[in-house]
C-alpha cells in the first residue's frame, strides 16, 4: 500500500504546530498502525529528519499509551481498538490518512502526537485506591461479592486510562475515565469505606484539572477501545450528589453495601 500521511508536528507546548505530508510507500497491510509510522520514522532518520514522536509502550492494547486521533477520530474508529491494535489493512491503497494528538486543554502536547496525560494520574491520587490494609490475596469467596456488582466493577476496571473519552467528547469531559475509576470501586465491598469521599475528591480533581463537563452527548462511550458504558457517569452522579448531601453528616452503618 502507497499512503499520504498529514501528520501534526510540534517542537512543544509554546511552540505553534502544523500538519506535515509524508509519503508512506510500500506499506504491509498486516503492519499494525505504529508499525506503519515505525518505517516512516526509519526513513526520517536515515535522511537526518527528526522523527515523529508518538507514545506507545504495550503495542497490545492494554497500556492506554498510543492514544492518536486518526480521520478525526479517537483510535481511528474501530470499534474496540487502540491505535496500536489497529492494522493498515483497514485503509485502502492510496488513501491519505490525517494524524493529531488528542486535543484538549488538560493534555498539553509534549511534542508531536504526545500529550501530557498527568491531570488523570492527579485524579487517580485523590482517591482512586483504598487505604485499608488489605494483606495478600484471600480466598476466592472469602468476601462474597454480587455477581452484578463484580461483573460491573470489572467492566469499569478495564479503562486503561487512555484518553479517547476527552479526545472525543466536544467539551473535553473526563467523566467517563473519572466515572469508571469511581466506579469500580464503588461495586466492591472493599471500596466502600471511602466511597463518598473518594467520589467528591476525584470529581473536584477532574474539574481543577481544566476537563469540561458533561453533558450526555455520548461520544465518549464510541469512542472507548474498552466500550465503558456511559452509565458509570450516571452512577458516579449519583453517588456525587448522595456525598454532597451527607457531608457533614455521619454516614448511617449498612448504608455502603456494594451497589447500594
Ligand atoms: S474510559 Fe475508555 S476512553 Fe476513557 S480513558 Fe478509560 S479506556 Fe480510555
Ligand atoms: S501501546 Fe499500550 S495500549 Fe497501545
Amino acid at each position: 500500500m502507497n499512503l499520504t500521511l498529514h501528520v501534526w508536528r510540534q517542537k512543544d507546548a509554546k511552540s505553534p504546530g502544523q500538519f506535515v505530508r509524508y509519503e508512506a510507500n510500500d506499506v504491509d497491510p498486516h503492519m499494525s498502525f505504529l508499525e506503519m509510522l515505525d518505517v516512516v520514522n526509519e526513513g526520517l532518520t536515515k535522511k537526518g529528519e527528526d522523527p515523529i514522536a508518538f507514545d506507545h509502550d504495550c503495542r497490545e492494547g492494554i497500556c492506554g499509551t498510543c492514544g492518536v486521533v486518526i480521520n478525526g477520530r479517537p483510535h481511528g474508529g474501530q470499534p474496540r481498538t487502540t491505535t496500536c491494535q489497529l492494522h493498515m489493512r483497514k485503509f485502502r491503497d492510496g488513501d491519505e490518512i490525517v494524524i493529531e494528538p488528542w486535543r484538549a486543554k488538560a493534555f498539553p502536547v509534549v511534542k508531536d502526537l504526545i500529550v501530557e496525560r498527568g491531570a488523570f494520574d492527579r485524579i487517580i491520587a485523590r482517591g482512586g485506591f483504598v487505604t485499608a490494609p488489605t494483606g495478600s490475596a484471600r480466598d476466592a469467596n472469602n468476601i462474597l461479592v454480587p455477581k452484578e456488582n463484580a461483573d460491573l466493577a470489572f467492566d469499569a476496571a478495564t479503562c486503561i486510562g487512555c484518553g479517547a473519552c476527552v479526545a472525543a467528547c466536544p467539551n473535553a469531559s473526563a467523566s467517563l475515565f473519572t466515572a469508571a475509576k469511581v466506579g469500580h470501586l464503588a461495586e466492591l465491598p472493599q471500596g466502600q469505606p471511602e466511597r463518598w469521599s473518594r467520589v467528591l475528591a476525584m470529581t473536584e480533581q477532574m474539574d481543577a484539572e481544566g476537563f469540561g463537563g458533561c453533558t450526555f452527548h455520548g461520544e465518549c462511550e464510541a469512542a472507548c477501545p474498552k466500550a465503558i458504558s456511559v452509565r458509570f457517569i450516571s452512577k458516579m452522579n449519583f453517588d456525587y450528589l448522595r456525598a454532597r448531601l451527607m457531608r457533614g453528616r455521619r454516614v448511617p452503618q449498612g448504608s455502603d453495601s456494594a451497589g447500594g
